[in-house]
């Protein structure tokens, strides 16, 4: 017996039905999936900010102050800095520094530069000169310097850990 459109409309409304519930499973389950899949990433970055402000200039003495935090040596002589990294380049101990009994003045990359202490790592021995540069032990390279600047919203210095600069660098204030 021929089907007539009176008898097919119900089947069409129920795969029509049919249809409909599954594309709305198969939506709901992909929501929850990519829900599921986020969950795992964090709003917020846990990363430490490469810029750190260290404080006011004139909170630096002359000479050299060591910041913990940062693992770091900020050298002043007068106004003008320069910032050099205590992790050795060995397998990242915090050298220590050691006052030289007679600065001395030196140039380096046409720059003079006055050693006021050397660097001496407690882990494995590595040394290294007043300048960053390694003199014996297993350090492979120099300490690193990085790049100093005021910043501009309160006078701080500040320093970023993710900018190495050559031994030229010097950072004066006006
Ligand atoms: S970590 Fe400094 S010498 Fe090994």
């Amino acid at each position: 017996m021929a089907e007539t459109p009176k008898d097919s409309a119900p089947k069409d409304r129920r795969e029509f039905l049919w249809k409909l519930g599954t594309g709305a499973g198969v939506v709901a389950i992909a929501a929850q999936t990519v829900a599921s899949l986020r969950s795992l990433v964090p709003n917020v970055s846990y990363d430490a900010p490469t810029t750190v402000k260290v404080g006011l200039p004139d909170e630096f003495p002359d000479g050299l102050k060591f910041l913990p935090d940062e693992r770091l040596f900020v050298f002043r002589e007068g106004k003008t800095f320069h910032a050099i990294s205590a992790v050795c380049t060995h397998l990242g101990c915090t050298v220590r520094a050691e006052a030289l009994s007679q600065p001395e003045d030196t140039t380096i990359e046409g720059q003079r530069l006055r050693l006021t202490h050397r660097f001496s790592c407690p882990c494995h021995g590595s040394r290294y000169r007043g300048d960053g540069a390694a003199v014996s032990g297993p350090a492979p390279k120099a300490l690193a310097w990085y790049h100093l600047s005021v910043s501009p919203d309160d006078g701080q210095l500040t320093v970023d850990l993710a900018r190495e600069v050559g031994q030229d660098f010097r950072l004066t204030l006006a």
